[in-house]
């Protein structure tokens, strides 16, 4: 099938590349012409495991062209899926204006039935507005379907190929066999296609994620008392994450979440609420623990050192949001940063992949570091942020010898704090008794 993909952010060139790695014939379409320029000759603007690959090949098989003329595209295809962006204010409101300009954009360009796939993350409701804007728009018949995005940025590919389950929220029947179909290939797993009414499909990705961040707020805290009573939140998830009615994922304390999707949906979650005067006060909390965090690791750090940190050089493993991106948006690195820069520290940061984007941040105000050791030489200490897998099981006595102090805080508990004393460090984790 010819498909238009408008966007080509994460989710769009996720799911642009995976739908073209099917067999479909997908035209992907972006305003930004540098970038589709890029896409074309198969440079990524982004970091995502595997998707390089798999552009690489869908563009020479030609199953996937990339153009700013959305007019032409939307004129050949049956299938238009919208995956632009929904930035959400400082209130926690979405703002759909975009998804609005684009259906505005692709009812003016309808020749004839086409069905638009809503897949940005927008509040209940929007698939009403967007199909009364086609009907303004265009003379043509449309359909709307809400098709809410699960991927992990990190894990986009293997999420989209194989998803836990797929959400259609969509009325017509035969447009419902038509997304069954275009998913079954994904579904071979025996995991559902779930049809539902589009303003319950637009709330289930809200409600996801407002779970998840529930959870990663309640361990948060729990280990915050577990460390007050020199308890080990290690020990303690073990034991809550094997109960069965609880599950072992999503319970590993830390630095609190980040990213474009949890903490943005979770702020919608609560503005959707307080819109309908629905007490949400427990929402609220979840939100409040995740702010709290950051703070508390930079506090942390700047007490160590008496509360001022000029002359200290202060070494950073990690600053993307997540492992396997080089996404920096809600990561919990820019605020630890900016709260060390400015208690006086000179910070020298090392990502696998987000090292360019935070020195397009930052520039010379931060040093960017191309080895992880190169990082720690002369360093007073060290702050892990983000759980990159080549720092779970570095050489603690190189690493010792190359820092001037060896103090180690870790946003992620990814060491043993008996094994780190044994090397001589000062290690300071995460609801566990300090070192
Ligand atoms: N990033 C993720 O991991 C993720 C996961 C699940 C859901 N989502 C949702 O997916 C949506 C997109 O997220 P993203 O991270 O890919 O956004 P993004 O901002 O990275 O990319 C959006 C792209 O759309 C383009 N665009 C916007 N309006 C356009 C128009 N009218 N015509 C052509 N191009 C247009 C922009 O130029 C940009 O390149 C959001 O609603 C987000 O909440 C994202």
């Amino acid at each position: 099938m010819k498909i238009t993909v408008v966007g080509t952010g994460y989710q769009g060139l996720v799911t642009g590349t995976c739908l073209a790695e099917n067999g479909h014939q997908i035209i992907c379409v972006d305003r930004d012409a540098d970038r589709v320029a890029a896409l074309a000759a198969g440079r990524l603007p982004i970091h995502e495991p595997g998707l390089e690959e798999l552009l690489a090949r869908n563009l020479e098989e030609e199953r996937i062209s990339f153009t700013t003329d959305l007019r032409g595209a939307v004129g050949e295809s049956l299938m238009v899926f919208l995956c632009v962006g929904t930035p959400v204010g400082e209130d926690g409101e979405a703002d759909i204006s975009g998804v609005l300009d684009a259906t505005r954009q692709v009812g003016a360009a309808m020749t004839g039935y086409k069905i638009l796939v809503n897949k940005s993350t927008c509040p209940p409701g929007t698939a009403g507005r967007m199909e009364e804007i086609l009907r303004e728009c265009s003379e043509h018949p449309a359909d709307v379907v809400v098709n809410p995005d699960f991927m992990k940025e990190g894990s986009a590919i293997d999420d989209f190929m194989r998803p836990d389950r797929v959400i259609v929220g969509c009325g017509d029947v035969r447009v419902r066999e038509i997304m069954r179909e275009l998913y079954s290939p994904f579904l071979r797993t025996g995991k559902p296609i779930l049809m539902m009414a589009r303003r319950s499909a637009e709330m289930a990705k809200y409600a996801t994620n407002a779970m998840l961040a529930s959870r990663i707020s309640l361990m948060n805290q729990l280990a915050d008392i577990c460390e007050a009573w020199c308890c080990d939140i290690a020990d303690v998830r073990e034991a809550v994450g094997s109960d069965s009615r609880i599950g072992p994922t999503f319970l590993f304390p830390g630095i609190g979440f980040g990213g474009g999707g949890l903490p943005r949906d979770l702020a919608t979650c609560i503005k959707l609420a307080r819109d309908k005067e629905v007490p949400c006060d427990l929402l609220q909390s979840v939100k409040e623990v995740n702010d709290r965090r950051r703070r508390q690791l930079a506090a942390r750090v700047i007490s160590h050192y008496g509360g001022d940190l000029t002359g200290k050089l202060i070494a950073v493993w990690g600053a993307s949001f997540k492992p396997r991106t080089d996404d920096l948006r809600g990561a919990p690195s820019l605020e630890i940063i900016d709260s060390l820069l400015q208690a006086g520290a000179a910070i020298r940061v090392y990502d696998p992949v987000a090292g360019p984007k935070i020195s397009a941040r930052y520039g010379d105000r931060v040093e960017v570091a191309q080895k992880y050791y190169g990082a720690l030489e002369g360093a007073d200490g060290l702050v892990i942020i983000t759980e990159w897998n080549e720092f779970r099981r570095p050489d603690y006595a190189r690493m010792a010898s190359l820092m001037r102090r060896p103090v180690i805080f870790d946003g992620r508990n990814l060491y043993t704090p008996s094994v780190m004393r044994q090397h001589g460090f000062d290690y300071f984790s995460i609801g566990r008794p300090a070192s």
